[in-house]
C-alpha cells in the first residue's frame, strides 16, 4: 500500500487539506490502523519528494462509513486524543453516493468488498429454482451461484460508480479483501469448510427440537466471495478506475491460524452478527461450540482444503 501511495498517487496540496475516507468502517478499532497506515504513507510520500514535512498548517481529515445502524458512538469513543486528523463519520450504504464530489484523496474498503445489498432474489424461497437450502456455499450450484454472481455486480458497479464520483482526480481507491483463486470452489476453502460445520450445528440444534429446521434451511447471507478474474471482470466492465495493483497478500502463517479454536474465533467474527439475526445470540453460542468439536473431529478437512488469497487492489480513478 505504501508502495502504491508513493508512485501511483498525485499529490495536490494547494487545498493543504488530505481528506481519507474508510467505507465499511464498523466501529474500531482496525479503522483506526487503517486510517493511521495511509496518513503516515502519504506524509513519506511528501517527506520523500520534498525533503521536508508536510507544513504545520497541513490538515487530515477523515470520512468514517458504515451502515446508519452501525456503532458509531463505540467509534468516537474508541478515536485517540493524540490523533493527527479531524473525523466524521458518514452514514449510509456504501452502494449509494455517501459523500459529496470530489470529497477525498484516498479512499478504501477493508474486508467490506463481499458485502451485497442484498441476498439475490429466489435464494430463500422453498418454490423458487433457485433456493439455496444449505448453507451459502455447500449447495452452491451453478443456478446459484450465477445469480449471487450477477446481484454482485451490479452492486459492485453502483459501488465504484458512486466512489468515481467522489473521489478527487489523482486520487486512490485501495481494497483490502478475500476472494478465491481462479477455479477454486468456496467449499474447498478453509472458510467453506467452516461453514459446512456450521451449517451442520445448526442442523444439530434443529434435530435436537432447539430451533426449526425452516429457519436454518432458509439461512443465506448477503455474501459473495468471487474468484480473482470475477474481481478483475467486474472493475473492468465498470470502466471507471484502472488497476494499478492487484496483490496477493501471503502471510507467513498462512491465510488463518491452524487450531480449531482460532477457526471457530474467526468464522465467528465473519458471520456471528449474521447467524445472531436469524437465530438470537444464545443458539449462536451454542452452535458455535458444536462448530469448535467438530472442527477438533474433521480438521483435516481444514489442513487438506484450499488456501483462499487476501487481496490488496489499487485503483486509480481513469
Ligand atoms: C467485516 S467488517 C470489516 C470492518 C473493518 N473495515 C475491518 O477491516 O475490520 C464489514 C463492515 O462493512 C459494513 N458494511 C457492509 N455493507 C455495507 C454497506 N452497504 N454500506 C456501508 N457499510 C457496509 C458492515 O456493517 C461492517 O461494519
Amino acid at each position: 500500500m505504501n508502495k502504491a501511495i508513493s508512485a501511483k498517487l498525485s499529490l495536490n496540496l494547494i487545498s493543504k487539506r488530505f481528506n481519507v475516507a474508510d467505507f465499511g468502517c464498523a466501529s474500531g478499532p482496525n479503522t483506526f490502523v487503517a486510517v493511521q497506515n495511509v496518513i503516515d504513507a502519504v506524509e513519506d510520500k511528501y517527506r520523500y519528494e520534498t525533503g521536508n514535512n508536510l507544513p504545520d498548517n497541513f490538515e487530515f481529515q477523515v470520512f468514517f462509513n458504515d451502515y446508519n445502524k452501525n456503532d458509531f458512538n463505540t467509534l468516537f469513543q474508541g478515536l485517540s486524543p493524540e490523533r493527527s486528523y479531524y473525523s466524521a463519520g458518514v452514514p449510509c450504504s456504501f452502494f449509494e453516493r455517501v459523500l459529496p464530489k470530489k470529497s477525498f484523496h484516498i479512499g478504501m474498503i477493508n474486508y467490506a468488498f463481499h458485502f451485497m445489498s442484498k441476498i439475490p432474489k429466489g435464494i430463500t424461497d422453498r418454490d423458487s429454482p433457485l433456493w439455496n437450502k444449505d448453507m451459502h456455499c455447500t449447495g452452491f450450484n451453478e443456478a446459484v451461484k450465477k445469480a449471487y454472481l450477477d446481484q454482485y455486480s451490479v452492486d459492485i458497479k453502483n459501488l465504484l460508480d458512486a466512489r468515481a464520483e467522489e473521489l478527487i482526480p489523482g486520487g486512490l481507491f485501495l481494497i483490502f479483501g478475500s476472494c478465491l483463486r481462479d477455479g477454486v470452489k468456496m467449499s474447498e476453502t478453509f472458510k467453506g469448510v467452516g461453514m459446512d460445520c456450521i451449517g451442520a450445528s445448526f442442523n444439530d440444534l434443529a434435530q435436537q427440537g432447539l430451533i426449526e429446521q425452516d429457519k436454518v434451511d432458509s439461512f443465506n447471507t448477503p455474501l459473495y466471495i468471487a474468484e480473482e478474474g470475477e474481481l478483475r471482470q467486474i472493475i473492468k466492465e465498470n470502466g471507471k478506475f484502472t488497476i494499478e495493483a492487484f496483490e496477493d497478500i501471503i502471510h507467513p502463517n498462512g491465510e488463518f491460524p491452524l487450531d480449531p479454536k482460532s477457526l471457530v474465533a474467526s468464522s465467528k467474527a465473519i458471520f456471528g452478527a449474521f447467524l445472531s439475526a436469524q437465530f438470537g445470540v444464545d443458539v449462536m453460542r451454542k452452535a458455535f461450540e458444536l462448530v469448535e468439536v467438530k472442527a477438533r473431529e474433521e480438521f483435516s478437512r481444514f489442513k487438506n482444503a484450499k488456501p483462499g488469497m487476501q487481496y490488496l487492489i489499487v485503483l486509480r480513478k481513469n
